[in-house]
């Protein structure tokens, strides 16, 4: 089974809070959602592989610890997931970034899939799938059946907000990725948006509404 981890930092529950009221606007939507994933991602990376290595200081030389191990890929799911990637690329600027379109439709809630690239060497490094919202969890249950099909083994899921009902299905439908959430909310209502929620994350990312 896989695990739940929530963040319950209290900037990142500020930061959440101020993006769930419906009078925050676009600008400042998207720079919280950028900045909760930085500090999401600070976290999520906490248990990097590291080696000693020996520096040499203006002082003297020093034994210190550099990264090692596999190497990061991001994977936003669009289209609010690209509204993430810019946070972990702040701490991580070495992560590629490979892109899954999918889109849920809105009678059936089902994903529908347009766009798929992904880094030429995904397959060696652990992917980070970002979305803000974890809904029924066909989208991101998807989206990890379409990075496990190309031969991708090591994938944690980043969201800001999930339902209940999403965390089950993901963790039914992919045990071994872990889920990474600043909020777990209380339920899906009847058109499948999370209760309390923030409403629509791309329309509010992306002003599109
Ligand atoms: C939203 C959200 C997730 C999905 C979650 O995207 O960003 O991808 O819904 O819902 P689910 O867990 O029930 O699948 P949406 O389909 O609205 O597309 P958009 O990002 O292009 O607006
Ligand atoms: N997608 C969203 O953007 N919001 C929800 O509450 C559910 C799915």
């Amino acid at each position: 089974m896989s695990k739940v981890v929530v963040f319950d930092h209290p900037l990142i529950q500020h930061k959440l809070s101020i993006m769930r009221d419906k009078r925050t606007g676009v600008k400042e939507f998207r720079e919280l959602l950028e900045e909760i994933a930085m500090l999401m991602v600070y976290e999520v990376t906490r248990d990097l592989e590291t080696c000693e290595v020996e520096v040499e200081t203006p002082i003297c030389k020093a034994t210190c610890r550099r990264l090692a191990g596999h190497k990061l890929a991001v994977v936003p799911i669009l289209r609010a997931g690209l509204g993430m990637v810019d946070g972990v690329l702040n701490l991580v600027p070495a992560a590629k970034v490979g892109h899954i379109g999918l889109y849920r439709d809105p009678e059936t809630l089902e994903p529908v899939e347009y766009y798929c690239k992904l880094p030429a060497d995904s397959t060696e490094r652990d992917i980070l799938v970002v979305d803000p919202m974890l809904a029924t969890g066909g989208s991101a249950s998807a989206a990890i059946q379409f990075i496990k099909n190309r031969g991708c083994s090591r994938i944690r899921l980043i969201n800001l907000i999930a339902a209940p009902e999403g965390v089950e299905r993901m963790q039914k439908d992919h045990p071994d990725v872990d889920i990474y959430i600043a909020a777990l909310d209380d339920h899906l209502n009847e058109h499948g948006y999370i209760v309390p929620g923030l409403g629509d994350a791309g329309d509010r990312l992306f002003g599109t509404k």
